[in-house]
């Protein structure tokens, strides 16, 4: 990662640390690109307290895309999404339906650890969401999968998580339109499990069959790749190798 000068990449870095960078994002011709720019993110003030970015992590062209919050303490310290407590909870709800954190690709609205787990404020989204856009344009998902309360309403600013969860609404991305699945947060459960457990199950249980409404949509439309059992179409790397 030597080849951005000066880059300043969290807590302890011996870089100057100089606020406002970018200021514009360019496009990127890959994940890998991507994510070595925004490692040296300081658009907002949750650079000042992380440890490192957290980018996303899965497929690089995964047909399904999670979207959670924010990294917690645990993802700050490790750099990778959803491998906390929460993110335990995540991973056994992927492998009871049937995917691995390989052929999907996970991320989050923000990707630093806001203080204290805060809620991140809206300028913050702002500030994260061109890094999010661009994930979106390179994954190019199929169907999207949002956790929570901050990721639901960035794509669909008026929804209401507990109204919504478990039916599929739309979303217009990449000049196409794209199923979106919301769940509750992962967090959320944990915090009333015998409750909401249940009903995240039966929730992430709709999206088998979302997908392949969106892969005979997108055959029909000419568009899909025909790929085979595997839910990612074109190989499954991981995305920083990308
Ligand atoms: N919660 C999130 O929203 N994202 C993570 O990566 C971990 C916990």
């Amino acid at each position: 990662m030597a080849d951005i000068p000066d880059c300043w990449r969290g807590k302890g870095d011996q870089a100057p640390f100089v606020p406002g960078r970018p200021e514009r994002i360019p496009r990127a011709a890959s994940l890998g690109a991507l994510f070595r720019s925004m490692a040296c993110c300081t658009r907002c003030e949750l650079a000042t307290g992380r440890t490192q970015v957290v980018a996303g992590v899965g497929a690089p062209h995964a047909r399904v895309m999670f979207i959670g919050e924010a990294p917690g303490a645990e993802e700050d310290r490790r750099g990778e999404p959803f491998v906390g407590a929460a993110g335990r909870l995540f991973n056994r709800l992927l492998k009871e339906n049937g995917f691995s954190r390989d052929e999907v690709f996970i991320t989050n609205v923000v990707a630093c650890r806001p203080p204290g787990n805060r809620t991140p404020r809206a300028r913050e989204v702002r500030a994260h969401s061109p890094w999010l856009e661009e994930q979106l344009r390179l994954v190019d998902p199929d169907v999207l999968v949002t956790l929570g309360r901050i990721a639901l309403t960035y794509f669909l600013p008026r929804a209401k998580v507990t109204e919504v969860r478990g039916r599929p609404q739309e979303v217009e991305r990449n000049g196409r339109v794209i199923p979106l699945l919301p769940l509750l947060h992962p967090a959320a459960i944990l915090r009333n499990r015998e409750e909401l457990l249940p009903r995240m199950e039966t929730d992430f249980a709709r999206l088998r069959p979302l997908l392949a409404a969106a892969r005979s949509t997108l055959r029909a439309s000419g568009a899909g790749s025909g790929a085979g059992p595997s839910i990612a179409r074109r190989g499954s790397r991981r995305a920083h190798d990308a």
